[in-house]
């Protein structure tokens, strides 16, 4: 089935010189292979692209790539896979990579469900869903990216006790995304009153799009653990 789209442009102005020329000669080092999006090849194992990594964490839709470069600096240890269908985030994710000598990332420049639908279960330690496309209109709410099937393939890759942070400064979209994530069994809510989910949590890093502050309510951040 095919999933209903959830991103707007995957392109913007044409690159620099400087950024074709380095996406040309480095993008497709840190690429995962375009076979893993292939419907039915499932199975696949993250932890193959870094095999001394102590974890593997995944950040869907991480365009401008603040949150995903600050995290693959902070965490060198762990593989960070970012997906972004929105081809300036991935030019500019690489840039990053290159600019910080970063080993631990690896890029996705595509719907991140294609390839996460191949994912083992139980084979992502942390996924970071950081300010996701409000879609506020009444009739583009079906676009939104977390509903109750999602929560649902959210829970069948996370290792147990692997945590999941979703942020948004959308009131309906926190409402709604709450919703579908705290009925889901496998997950449980970590905070415990507001203090938890109106403070950016320690180990935040600031997104452009947070910083833009379009939202109607101040940012939320829920983190969830799998059981
Ligand atoms: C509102 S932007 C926020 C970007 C970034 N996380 C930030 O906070 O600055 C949401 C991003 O999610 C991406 N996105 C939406 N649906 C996606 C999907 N199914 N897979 C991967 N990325 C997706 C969009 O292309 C867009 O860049």
């Amino acid at each position: 089935m095919q999933n209903i789209k959830t991103f707007g442009r995957t392109r913007g102005r044409p690159l620099s010189f400087r950024k074709a020329s380095l996406v040309d000669a480095r993008l497709a080092d840190f690429l995962l292979p375009v076979e893993i999006s292939n419907e039915g090849s499932n199975n696949f194992d993250p932890k193959g692209l870094m095999p001394n990594a102590k974890a593997v964490w995944f950040e869907i839709g991480f365009g401008g790539s603040e949150h995903l470069i600050a995290q693959a600096k902070a965490n060198p240890d762990t593989l960070i896979i970012g997906a972004e269908p929105f081809f300036d985030g991935v030019a500019k994710a690489l840039d990053g990579i290159i600019e910080n000598k970063l080993e631990n990332v690896r890029l996705i420049n595509d719907d991140a469900r294609k390839y996460l639908a191949n994912f083992q279960d139980n084979s992502i330690d942390r996924i970071f869903i950081m300010f996701p496309d409000p879609w506020q209109k009444l009739r583009h709410r079906k676009r939104r990216l977390v509903n109750d099937a999602f929560a649902h393939e959210i829970t069948r890759l996370l290792k147990n006790d692997g945590k999941l942070r979703f942020a948004t400064d959308w009131a309906n979209y926190a409402e709604t995304a709450l919703l579908a994530l705290t009925k889901n069994p496998s997950l449980k809510w970590l905070a415990e009153g507001p203090e938890d989910w109106l403070t950016p949590p320690q180990d935040h890093f600031t997104t452009r799009y947070q910083l833009k502050g379009l939202g109607d309510c101040a940012p939320h951040f829920f983190d969830f653990i799998k059981i």
